[in-house]
């Protein structure tokens, strides 16, 4: 590999993030795409077109055969969507919602698409290449963490009423802001059931006090975040699991296999750079991570799996790739007509064929019908 290009990039970052880069080159492209990305605007992006409803029944993925058409895709605002939809109709809810909020506001996303930057961090174009933006999380004012509360205290009451009892919901979120999120879940009804950790390498955190990073070298002002957390909850049963099971098809998570339940620990690496490309939204999840959620959340593989906020169809790939019915609902015309292109192609996708995430399975599960799904 050609270090050159490290090196520039490396005289823009903070000592202790060059000194990561500099000691392992093999790790550090995948670092930076999770920091940086290659995020570009829709309509530059280099994707081939895709149809926008596939007439083939069935995609090949590795070895496994799957119904492709399994998912409808919505142009709209989740809230009204959820205020429409019958109680008791959806299985499981997988989601990563909008944080600072802020970040997908018409005007920001304006921002955002201009390079203009606004809440989104856009880094500098290094060496020809177009980075991915962030959103800034770190600065919630009291007025912004009222918003925080009551967006998903509203959200809350309406995805509990739509969830069949015993319906789970898996909740993307970050250590910053997580409290206000489950207090909302709870306030609303559900029990938490735990957390899931997606180890994941992120260049968030680590810095010294800014402006003062000589004066106080030794210090760091944040962790160096490492995982994210993603929320578990669950709509009480009917009366026992099992009876929940029988009647609501839900109530519990799908085992990786007979011998292995699903963990709250999963080893993930950042998006794959051919996944950004299919899909360029600038929050895209990766799929060996999302089918691993996804699968777990329909205990019996049968029903409706929703994502309320779907950005590029992550969910709903991974849903359609393990053979799951989903809907997915995104407010934003340019992200749905990105998912509406991506969801089938990336649910075709061979396993990470990378080694993203390949440690985690026991030998038995990888012997089972995990590895064509996730590439273990
Ligand atoms: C963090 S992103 C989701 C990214 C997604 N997990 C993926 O892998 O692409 C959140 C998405 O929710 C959308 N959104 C925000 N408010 C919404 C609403 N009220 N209804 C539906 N979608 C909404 C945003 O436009 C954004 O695309």
């Amino acid at each position: 590999m050609d270090p050159e290009p490290l090196k520039v990039l490396a005289g823009e970052l903070p000592s202790d993030v060059r000194q990561i880069l500099y000691r392992h080159p093999a790790e550090a492209p995948a670092v930076l795409r999770e920091a940086f990305g290659e995020y570009a605007a829709a309509a530059e992006a280099r994707i081939d077109a895709a149809p926008r409803v596939t007439s083939s029944l069935h995609a090949t993925i590795g070895e496994v055969e799957t119904p492709q058409c399994l998912h409808e895709i919505v142009h709209g605002d989740c809230f009204e969507w959820l205020q429409q939809r019958a109680q008791d109709s959806i299985h499981a809810i997988v989601t990563d919602p909008p944080y600072g909020l802020k970040e997908y506001t018409s005007v920001e996303k304006g921002k955002l698409r201009r390079g203009r930057g606004g809440v989104w961090r856009i880094p500098p174009t290094f060496d020809g290449c177009t980075r991915r933006p962030l959103p800034r999380f770190t600065v919630l004012t009291e007025e912004d963490k009222l918003a925080l509360k009551d967006f998903f205290a509203r959200w809350a009451l309406r995805a509990y009423r739509v969830l069949v009892p015993g319906g789970h919901v898996f909740i993307a979120t970050n250590p910053l802001v997580s409290h206000y999120v489950y207090m909302a879940l709870i306030d609303a009804g559900f029990e938490k059931r735990g957390e899931i950790i997606r180890l994941v390498q992120t260049l968030r955190g680590g810095d010294r006090p800014k402006n003062a990073h000589r004066e106080f070298g030794g210090i760091t002002v944040m962790p160096r975040s490492g995982w994210e957390p993603w929320g578990l909850f669950r709509k009480p049963c009917e009366g026992r699991v099992q009876d929940n099971l029988r009647k609501w098809k839900a109530g519990g998570l799908r085992r990786i296999s007979q011998d292995q339940p699903f963990c709250d620990v999963i080893r993930s690496a950042p998006t794959r750079g051919i996944e950004r490309e299919i899909a360029p939204h600038p929050s895209l999840k990766p799929q060996a991570f999302m089918r691993q959620v996804v699968r777990a959340s329909l205990p019996l593989g049968e029903g409706i799996v929703l994502d309320p906020f779907m950005g590029g169809g992550s969910t709903i790939a991974a849903a359609t790739a393990v053979g799951y019915q989903s809907i997915g609902i995104e407010s934003d015309r340019e992200f749905y007509e990105i998912a509406v292109a991506a969801v089938p192609r990336l649910a075709a996708l061979a396993p990470n064929g990378d080694g993203n995430g390949s440690s985690w399975l026991s030998r038995s599960a990888r012997d089972s019908e995990q590895p064509a799904l996730f590439g273990q």
